[in-house]
């Protein structure tokens, strides 16, 4: 299969030097692409910026904001059996990013955001039925019942939940559903299993 997997998370530019983002460190994302290099699958690795090393054998795309993201994922959608969107994608970004260095004032700064395009909702509008849609959701209340929302609105195959808590931790509990199954609850104690896994599943998916 040739899977199309994101992660970081992405940087939304207020002037030259200065952004929002958010604390996504790009692990799982990488880790799934690894995951799905090993078993003999092709995977195109669009990422944000990340301190991770880049695994041997992808086919790497750096981005920087959501918006370059949407545009890399557009370009490669058609080539793909499979979209992962691991990465965190902000949902705003400043409406009008200053292009020379913003100087210090004594007033008070208030920056306007505006949404950034969804992408998977992208992914999901293309449907034909197309590539296998994977999502991941962060949700600290009503895990489930947010989750199966995303997946639905954004007419994915498989979503992936977890809580703020997993962020750069060590162990958590991931919750995979598919359209047709009921929730599993994968240990992320072994990243590299859990990683395998998903790839499982989503295999499995394809039939
Ligand atoms: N995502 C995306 N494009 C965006 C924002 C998110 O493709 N602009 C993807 C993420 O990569 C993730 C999934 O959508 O796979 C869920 O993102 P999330 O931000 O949790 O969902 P939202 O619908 O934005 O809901 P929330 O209000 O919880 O932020």
């Amino acid at each position: 299969m040739r899977f199309l997997i994101t992660a970081g998370g992405t940087r939304e530019y207020i002037d030259p030097v200065r952004f929002i983002s958010n604390a996504s460190s790009g692990k799982m994302g990488y880790t799934l692409a690894r995951a799905a290099l090993k078993v003999g699958h092709q995977v195109t690795l669009i990422t944000a910026p990340t301190t991770l090393k880049p695994p041997t054998g992808v086919e790497l795309i750096r981005v920087e904001s959501a918006a370059h993201m949407f545009a890399a994922v557009k370009e490669h959608f058609g080539q793909c059996d499979c979209l992962i969107m691991a990465a965190a994608v902000a949902d705003y970004t400043p409406a009008r990013p200053s292009k020379t260095k913003l100087k210090k004032q004594s007033a008070k700064l208030t920056l306007e955001l505006k949404p950034t395009p969804d992408v998977l909702k992208w992914a999901g509008r293309q449907r034909k039925p197309g590539p296998t849609l994977v999502g991941f959701a962060l949700e600290d209340k009503d895990l489930r019942a947010n989750a199966e929302r995303k997946m639905r609105e954004k007419r994915l195959d498989m979503i992936i939940a977890n809580t703020p808590g997993a962020i750069g931790a060590d162990t958590s509990t991931l919750h995979i559903k598919t359209a047709d199954s009921h929730w599993i609850e994968v240990n992320t104690a072994r990243k590299t299993a859990s990683a395998a896994r998903i790839i499982r599943i989503i295999e499995t998916l394809r039939g």
